[in-house]
C-alpha cells in the first residue's frame, strides 16, 4: 500500500483547484487528510456537519462527498470572494448551507447547536473558541484538525501554538483521540458518549 494510491478526487475538485489558483490560494488541506475526511464523514449517516474555515470548498467537496443524502453540512468562512468559488461549484448540493461570517461570531451566536462531525480549519474551534467549539458535539461525535506537523510556512511561535493545542486536547478526558503524524499532521478525536 502507498499513499498514492488513487485517491478518486471528487467531481467538483478539479475545478475548484483550478480556481483556488487563479485566486492564489494556498491553503489548501492535504488530498490525503481530505480522503479521511471523507470516510470519516461516511460514518455518521444523517449527520450534522461543520467546517470551520471552507477556504474555496477543496474539503468541503470531499466531505460532501462522504455524506448520504439524510446529512446536512454548514460550512463557513469570512471571505466571501472564497466562497464564491465553493458556490459556484458547490452552490446546489441542497445539503450545504455555505456562511459568510466571522467564525467567533458564528460560534457564540450559534452556541446552541449540536454536531455529529466538526472539522475545524480556522483559528476559531481550534486555536480561538476550542472549549465552545469542543461543546457542540453530540456524544460519539467526530472532532477533527489538521497542519499539525511543523510546516514551511508557519510564523514565529506557531510551533509552540501548535503543541500546547495538542497538550491541551490530550489532557481533556471528555476526548478519545488518535494522532497521526501523517499528511500535514491530524487528529481525529470522539466526544466520549456519557
Ligand atoms: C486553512 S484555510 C481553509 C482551507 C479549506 N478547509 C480547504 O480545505 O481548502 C483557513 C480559512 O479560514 C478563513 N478564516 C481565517 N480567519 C477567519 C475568521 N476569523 N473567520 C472565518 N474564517 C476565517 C480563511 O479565509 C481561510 O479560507
Amino acid at each position: 500500500m502507498t499513499n498514492t494510491t488513487e485517491l478518486a478526487f471528487p467531481k467538483a475538485y478539479a475545478a475548484i483547484d483550478s480556481a483556488s489558483q487563479t485566486l492564489g490560494f494556498t491553503m489548501p488541506s492535504d488530498p490525503l487528510t481530505c480522503t479521511l475526511l471523507r470516510s470519516l464523514a461516511a460514518s455518521k449517516p444523517g449527520g450534522k456537519f461543520l467546517e470551520l474555515g471552507t477556504g474555496t470548498g477543496l474539503a468541503t467537496a470531499w466531505i460532501l462527498e462522504g455524506m448520504d443524502e439524510g446529512s446536512s453540512l454548514i460550512s463557513l468562512d469570512f471571505d466571501q470572494t472564497l466562497l464564491d468559488v465553493a458556490k459556484a461549484e458547490l452552490g446546489k448540493d441542497a445539503r450545504l448551507e455555505l456562511v459568510c461570517s466571522d467564525g467567533g461570531v458564528w460560534l457564540e451566536q450559534n452556541k446552541d447547536l449540536q454536531f455529529d462531525y466538526i472539522f475545524a480549519d480556522t483559528w476559531h474551534g481550534k486555536y480561538l473558541m476550542l472549549d465552545e467549539t469542543l461543546a457542540m458535539l453530540k456524544p460519539g461525535a467526530l472532532y477533527i484538525i489538521d497542519d499539525l506537523s511543523p510546516q514551511a510556512n508557519w510564523p514565529e511561535g506557531h510551533a509552540e501554538k501548535a503543541e500546547k493545542l495538542i497538550a491541551y486536547l490530550e489532557s481533556r478526558n471528555d476526548l478519545v483521540l488518535s494522532k497521526l503524524a501523517w499528511a500535514s499532521g491530524v487528529i481525529v478525536a470522539v466526544k466520549k458518549p456519557v
